[in-house]
């Protein structure tokens, strides 16, 4: 997501800050500033799209003079990617800055607190609430006001933080949102990743979350929640750039396969108030909830197989009839919409053409229509009539893995959500749902934990000429998306079925040795996918199950089984996605495949 540079020693900062900005490009970014002390004031310049923008303003940093400073390059999440928004952030006098990552979860109602008490504020992020909750604590002492801060605000955070009053120091903490300490020759830096810091020094310090680290020209000193001084040892760095952006893993894909316990807690965690959820960008009156006679759910590629998804959930849980479409169908299938219907789009870019011509046909119609996407201030986020964001951070893999699954927590959301208003499910439900969706991330870091094993299996197949994904009702969902990961990066044909369907013409494929990645998570239909799995193997079919802990049964019928932990029978695509996508890329790791920029796939397809 967002990267935060910071330095402050015997250069001028703005062309560090600059220079550390741009190694962080590749997290993704939409508008980007910097702050610098320049002996009276804090200066502030912001820009809108690329850095060379920002550069060409401040002519290279020289029109900023000043030796500490702190920079952002900002990945819109709450708001639009303008001026405003942009970072670093003031209070009112300017004499406090801010530059954040992460998500202030609880900032609405911190938000209306300090309008309570006069503050005003002049952007839409969550960030700015920090800016001014710190001159609320302010008394002097910035560390003491920063744990005051720290023990108000929920979410995750990594902050640079610059006092007027204090010019000769940095303030940073982080919490759940990734921020190091570079120990340089002339000066200090703090930044979002090590890439930043590297041609200033290879001496840096890890923060943990909630600890502070307070940066002057010479002295580097860290403290915990409690103010106290505590003392860290640093850290040598001998990896080389490239390796560094990709914070040590040696594809984005795994990185971002990686970031999906964060991401799941993103786009859940804002939405759960109290035990309850909250949906405000949503709008939409419990009445108009109620009164919702059909969703039509459109999308393309993963987006399209989360919608799948989501029918079940919606059908099974809230009892609202859904239609699931391919955007480049439904915009030319004449569909047959009514006026109480809901539009859901989903996309991750929220640019893909065909999303975007079906979102328009649906509005054309008088439909209403809700977005859910994870690019904020994209073309579908600003043309439907509601968007709910995924918050997911940028994707840099062309085959999504984090977007895919911060997608189908936001459809949960809102199923549990439709459900509840309609009556269709208690409190209690919704409470025990919410309990096994936070344990999600947890048992997704769990799973990918278990890549060993994956990886050893997934070298074995990675001569395959076919290989089949089966199972029922939303173990055929998640099929289908196992299928599309593996055909996308490792080239190798694949194809879903609905378990069930198999011996109406597929199964004339299987022959000696073929592989069969079956999904059984849903307990009511175990038995019927056992027996379709008996049919594979007495056909010759070389069966990997992919159920739950406990359906120990299976090892009769499948020659290879992977375990995933027990969760709500409604989640468990979630769950079942971790291992197909892990083997999807070691299949393609063990193949050679360029695994982030697949040949011929586009990450966001803008032509129809
Ligand atoms: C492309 C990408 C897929 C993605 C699909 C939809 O095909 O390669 O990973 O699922 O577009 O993209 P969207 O941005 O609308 O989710």
């Amino acid at each position: 997501m967002c990267g935060i540079v910071g330095y402050i020693g015997e250069s001028p900062a703005a062309p560090i800050l600059l220079d550390g900005l741009s190694k962080l490009e590749y997290r993704g970014y939409d508008s980007a500033g910097i702050a610098v002390y320049d002996g009276e004031k804090i200066q502030v310049q912001k820009a809108i799209g690329r850095l060379k923008v920002l550069s060409e303003l401040t002519h290279d940093g020289a029109k900023m003079p000043g030796a500490a400073g702190i920079g952002h390059t900002r990945w819109a999440t709450h708001g639009a990617p303008t001026n405003n928004n942009a970072h670093p952030h003031f209070n009112g006098d300017e004499s406090i800055a801010v530059v954040h990552n992460g998500i202030i979860e609880n900032y609405q109602k911190l938000k209306k607190y300090l309008e309570g008490k006069g503050y005003q504020f002049v952007s839409d992020t969550d960030t700015e609430v920090v800016a001014h909750l710190l001159d609320y604590y302010y008394k002097g002492d910035p560390i003491e006001t920063i744990t005051k801060v720290m023990h108000r605000v929920e979410g995750s955070y990594a902050l640079g933080i610059m006092f007027k009053a204090h010019p000769g120091i940095l303030y940073a903490v982080r919490k759940d949102s990734p921020l190091i300490v570079g120990h340089g020759k002339d000066g200090n830096l703090i930044a979002s990743d090590v890439p930043a810091v590297l041609k200033y020094t290879r001496n840096v310090y890890f923060i943990q979350n909630e600890e502070i680290a307070v940066l002057s020209e010479e002295a580097i000193s860290f403290f915990n929640v409690d103010g106290e001084e505590i003392i860290k040892e640093p850290s040598t760095i001998d990896w080389d750039i490239n390796a560094a952006e990709k914070g040590g893993y040696e594809h984005f894909m795994l990185k971002e396969m990686y970031e999906q316990p964060q991401t799941v807690r993103d786009t859940l965690n804002p939405r759960i108030k109290e035990g309850a959820i909250v949906i405000e960008e949503l709008g939409m009156s419990d009445e108009e909830i109620r009164g919702i006679g059909r969703i039509h759910i459109v999308a393309c590629g993963s987006a399209y197989h989360t919608g799948v998804t989501a029918k079940y959930v919606f059908e099974g849980m809230a009892r609202i009839p859904v239609d699931v479409d391919l955007a480049s169908e439904f915009r030319y299938r004449n569909p047959i919409l009514a006026d109480n219907d809901l539009v859901i789009i989903i996309s991750q870019s929220g640019e893909t053409a065909d999303s975007l011509a079906a979102l328009r046909e649906a509005k054309n119609r008088g439909v209403k229509t809700l977005g859910i996407v994870n690019v904020v201030g994209s073309s579908i986020a600003r043309e439907a009539d509601k968007v709910m964001y995924t918050w997911a951070g940028p994707e840099i893999a062309v085959a999504t893995t984090k977007a895919y699954s911060a997608q189908l927590i936001a459809e949960y959301l809102l199923a549990i959500k439709f459900a509840q208003v309609r009556g269709e499910i208690t409190e209690q439900d919704v409470r025990a749902y919410l309990k096994d969706l936070q344990k999600l991330p947890e048992q997704i870091e769990m799973l990918l934990g278990n890549k060993g094993k994956i990886q050893h299996f997934a070298n074995r197949y990675i001569s395959a000429k076919d290989v089949f994904f089966v199972g029922r009702g939303l173990d055929h969902a998640i099929s289908m998306e196992g299928s599309l990961k593996l055909k996308e990066i490792s080239y190798i044909h694949s194809e879903a079925y609905a378990a069930g369907e198999l011996k109406h013409g597929t199964i004339s494929l299987i022959e000696e040795g073929t592989l069969v990645a079956a999904v059984l998570t849903q307990e009511e239909l175990y038995k019927k996918t056992i027996s379709n799995i008996v049919e594979l193997t007495s056909r010759g079919a070389f069966v990997l199950a992919v159920t739950n802990t406990g359906n120990t049964e299976i090892e009769k019928a499948a020659d290879y089984v992977i375990y995933i932990p027990q969760t709500n029978r409604w989640f468990t695509n979630s769950l079942a996605i971790i291992p197909l996508q892990l083997f999807s890329y070691y299949v393609s790791v063990g193949k050679g495949c360029d695994v982030d920029k697949p040949r011929n796939l586009a990450k966001s397809v803008t032509v129809e």
